[in-house]
C-alpha cells in the first residue's frame, strides 16, 4: 500500500455490512461501498497515491463476496472522506488499500476504516492479516502498528513512482480475541 498491495483488485463484489461508529465529535458512517461512490473514491486514490488505482478497478470490485469495499462518510454531509479495501482468501485476509481525503486525516478515519476491516475479516475466520506499506509511509506505518500490526518481511523494490521497498506487515486474530482496538 502507498504504499499499499500492488496487486491488482479482484474481480467482483463486497460485503454489506453498514455499521455506525462514533469518534469524538464527528460520527463516522462506515458502510459498503456502491457505483455512486466510486467518482469520490476515485478522487481520494488520485490525491493518495502517486500510482493510483484506476476506476475501473474500483468498479471491479462491487458485489465480489471476497471483497471488503467500504466507504467512510461524515455525517456532516461532506460526503465520502476515505475507503478501505481488502479481500479474504480461506483463513487469510489482506488489507490492499486504504486512504482518507487530505483534508480529513487526523481525525480517526484512517483507524475506523481499518477497524472494520479487522472486524469483518475476525468475523470470517482469518487468523492473520497481511498488508504491504511503503517503507517511508511513517502515517500509515503508524496507524498499522497501532493496530497490532508488526513487521514480518521486506520486499524489495516492490513500489513504483518512485521506486520503493515494501514492507509485509501482519497481525494475528485469535478466535477469542477482544473487538478491533479502538484507538
Ligand atoms: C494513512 C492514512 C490512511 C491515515 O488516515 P487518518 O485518518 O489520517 O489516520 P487516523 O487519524 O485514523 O490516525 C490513526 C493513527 O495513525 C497514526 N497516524 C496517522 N497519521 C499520522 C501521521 N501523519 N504521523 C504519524 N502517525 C500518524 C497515529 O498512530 C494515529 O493514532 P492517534 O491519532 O491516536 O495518534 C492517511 O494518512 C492517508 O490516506 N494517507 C495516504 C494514503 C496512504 O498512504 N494509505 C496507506 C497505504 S494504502
Amino acid at each position: 500500500m502507498g504504499g499499499r498491495a500492488r496487486t491488482r483488485p479482484l474481480a467482483g463484489r463486497l460485503s454489506e455490512r453498514p455499521a455506525v461508529a462514533p469518534r469524538g465529535d464527528r460520527p463516522l458512517l462506515v458502510r459498503a461501498a456502491t457505483e455512486r461512490d466510486l467518482a469520490a473514491v476515485h478522487a481520494i486514490e488520485v490525491a493518495a497515491f502517486s500510482d493510483p488505482w484506476s476506476r475501473g478497478s474500483f468498479a471491479s470490485l462491487l458485489r465480489d463476496p471476497r471483497v471488503l469495499f467500504a466507504v467512510a462518510e461524515s455525517d456532516d454531509l461532506t460526503g465520502v472522506i476515505g475507503y478501505v479495501v481488502a479481500w479474504f482468501v480461506v483463513d487469510e485476509a489482506e488489507v490492499a488499500n486504504v486512504a482518507v481525503a487530505p483534508g480529513a486525516r487526523g481525525r480517526g478515519v484512517g483507524a475506523r476504516l481499518l477497524d472494520e476491516a479487522l472486524d469483518v475479516a475476525r468475523e470470517r475466520g482469518v487468523t492473520a492479516v497481511y498488508l504491504e506499506v511503503r517503507d517511508s509511509n511513517a502515517a500509515a506505518r503508524a496507524l498499522y502498528e497501532s493496530r497490532g500490526f508488526e513487521q514480518v518481511g521486506r520486499r524489495r523494490r516492490y513500489y513504483r513512482r518512485p521506486v520503493e521497498d515494501a514492507l509485509v506487515m501482519r497481525r494475528e486474530l485469535g478466535p477469542d480475541g477482544p473487538p478491533a482496538d479502538r484507538g
